[in-house]
């Protein structure tokens, strides 16, 4: 059995940052090895299903799938390319997929389409006897590796030692955080958010404390904090590689939100320039984007939201209605697909998909399947049970809050 708690992490190159990056049309399904061929260095893989075509592979995913029955469930998030999603039983954002995950006893094998920390809260929330798989073990988010536990564990002691330790600092962890950054704020009285309930975990926070550390996503937590009416000059930004992230003690005490030091690299990419342009092309347009971009970004928008929200908002938009929407490319390929009758486009001229979201190729579905065919788990994702245990505190807690 293949068991996995970490990934090997396998940093985006600039390489593979540009590779799957589109113009407007759409870009043909390929077999894993012409993927490969860019240079990218994924999970390797048994030879056999390198170079499968799209038709193959589907037919014996669908064929795998029919022999497994209801042993399997397939998860998928929005970001996932559409030769993957069509295999998901269910799409959603990390909140409604770890909603989910809780609720699947009968699944023996979740298969996670997304990325390592989506697979993680998923096996932190379900059944012992569940057996969470991710694809390919290499999916990793760039952002959550922005934020690793020995850096966090460092700076959130200096927190301590500054501001003690009842309630002079909540910490609050987005999901997109590793399994250890979930635990430590469930043993420290704190929380998870995602982007559709940040708001109210936060509200939650400020009942428990005086002040929030909010990690990884600084956008995420600045976005969130001002629409609470928290003024810029109460936040700070913790840059882990400096004494006390940057910042002094008086600093530090005189703040309302420290902010770690992370982003996404595919919202970090949408600006207030682009939002000009699409108003210069349509001055109707509905201009709506996720809350990791930048805050000047989100505050030129008309709207900001989570993955669901986006989709949801856009699919129960009136006909004729223009939208232009600063997320990752598959889910805005996707959307503009789905609603014929609307105009739904990319923000950003030059589309990029999130390189890790992309490492999940058919190829590995089928590989993974055809694996537990033949009795082999591959890549399960497992967590420490202390850690399971404390990073479940904190989950719940969100969960709670909805
Ligand atoms: P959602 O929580 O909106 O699904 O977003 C997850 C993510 O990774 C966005 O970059
Ligand atoms: Fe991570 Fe950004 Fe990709 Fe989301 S879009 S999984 S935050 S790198």
């Amino acid at each position: 059995m293949a068991t996995r708690t970490r990934p090997a992490t396998i940093p985006i190159t600039e390489i593979e940052h540009a590779a799957f990056c589109k113009t407007e049309d759409e870009l043909p399904a390929k077999s894993l090895a012409e993927e490969l061929a860019v240079n990218v260095r994924w999970q390797n893989i048994s030879p056999e299903y390198l170079h499968l075509a799209p038709e193959e592979l589907d037919e014996r995913i669908h064929d795998a799938r029919r022999q497994l029955g209801s042993a399997v469930t397939v998860l998928g998030h929005h970001y996932q390319r559409e030769e993957v999603i069509k295999y998901a039983d269910f799409q959603g954002d990390s909140f409604l997929l770890s909603q989910e995950a809780a609720n699947l006893p009968h699944a023996e094998y979740i298969l996670f389409c997304g990325v390592h920390f989506m697979a993680e809260t998923a096996c932190i929330l379900c059944a012992p006897h569940q057996k969470v798989i991710l694809p390919n073990i290499t999916a990793g988010c760039s952002m959550a590796d922005m934020a690793p536990m020995e850096d966090v564990e460092d700076g959130w002691q200096d927190l301590q030692d500054i501001l003690g330790d009842h309630g002079g600092i909540v910490p609050v962890t987005y999901m997109n955080s590793i399994a250890g950054i979930k635990a430590l704020c469930g043993r420290n009285d704190g929380a998870v958010c995602t982007s559709s309930n940040a708001t109210a975990v936060l509200e939650w926070g400020f009942q428990q404390g005086e002040r929030i550390l909010f990690l990884p996503d600084q956008h995420l937590g600045r976005n969130t904090a001002l629409k609470l009416g928290i003024p810029l000059d109460k936040m700070v930004v913790w840059n882990p590689f400096k004494r006390l992230g940057g910042n002094t003690p008086e600093q530090l005490r005189d703040a309302k939100m420290v902010l770690w030091q992370g982003h996404c690299s595919v919202h970090t990419r949408f600006t207030v320039k682009q939002i000009q342009a699409a108003r210069e092309r349509f001055p109707d347009v509905n201009v709506l984007v996720h809350p990791e971009c930048t805050m000047e970004t989100v505050q030129a928008a008309d709207m900001n939201g989570s993955t669901e929200f986006i989709r949801k908002t856009i699919n129960e938009a009136p006909a004729g209605s223009k939208w232009a929407v600063g997320t990752e490319i598959s889910l805005v390929n996707r959307l503009a697909i789905n609603n014929p009758d609307k105009t739904v486009f990319c923000l950003d001229p030059v589309i990029c998909p999130c390189s890790t979201m992309y490492r999940i190729h058919p190829a590995y579905v089928l590989w993974v399947l055809e694996g537990l065919l033949a009795g082999q788990v591959i890549n399960q994702i497992t967590v420490p049970e202390q850690i399971q245990r404390d990073a479940q505190v904190a989950l719940d807690r969100m969960l709670a809050l909805r």
